[in-house]
């Protein structure tokens, strides 16, 4: 069992990241995690030269270079998100755009995520959904959400967040048995 965790908050170790630790807590012990922290990686998002269009690959030489392997490679996909400005915050947009030349290949690839907000996180939700629907993955479930949480903390507040992560966590490992059973 492959999985990446994608750390999509530019705080490394966050209300979302903690989210994202709870849904790692399910995987079973021999499976293969690799943690993503997109904090740390420099990458632009899509310049829209659309050289990936004939060349069937990015080819912007910055560290997105790894992120694609490591998408490619996983089987299982688990993204963390906060809500800045009521969207995905800019290091996962970029991701996102990124994987323009990755169309198709994600296909049936397990996705799940944790969001953590403030406040307002519906159109943060929509557009992780929508991401992993239009590369046809298998979304796992409704994903974790914890509700006013600030940089300060306040998971605790949110009696779901923690609970919903686990959750989502059992989905995902109980999918990807469905899915790879007759492999
Ligand atoms: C620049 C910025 C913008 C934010 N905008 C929103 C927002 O629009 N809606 C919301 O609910 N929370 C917003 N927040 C709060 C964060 O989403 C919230 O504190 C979240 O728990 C942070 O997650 P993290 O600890 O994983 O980074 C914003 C935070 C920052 C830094």
């Amino acid at each position: 069992m492959k999985v990446a965790a994608i750390y999509g908050s530019p705080r490394k170790s966050g209300n979302s990241a903690k989210m994202l630790e709870a849904v790692l807590e399910e995987f079973p012990q021999e499976a293969e995690i690799r943690k993503i922290y997109l904090a740390e990686k420099n990458f632009s998002g899509c310049c829209a030269e659309r050289n990936c269009l004939n060349l069937g690959y990015c080819d912007v030489e910055d560290e997105m270079q790894e992120i694609y392997k490591d998408l490619l490679w996983a089987e299982v996909i688990v993204f963390a998100s906060s809500s800045q400005f009521g969207d995905v915050p800019t290091p996962l947009k970029a991701l996102m755009e990124r994987t323009w030349p990755l169309r198709g290949k994600l296909k049936n690839k397990i996705g799940g995520y944790v969001v953590s907000a403030r406040r307002y996180a519906e159109s943060t939700i929509n557009t992780l959904r929508a991401f992993m629907l239009r590369h046809k993955m298998i979304l796992g479930n409704t994903g974790a959400i914890a509700y006013t949480v600030t940089e300060n903390g306040g998971l605790e507040n949110d009696a779901l967040a923690i609970k919903d992560s686990h959750k989502t966590g059992k989905r995902l490992v109980e999918l990807y048995y469905l899915v790879h059973s007759k492999d």
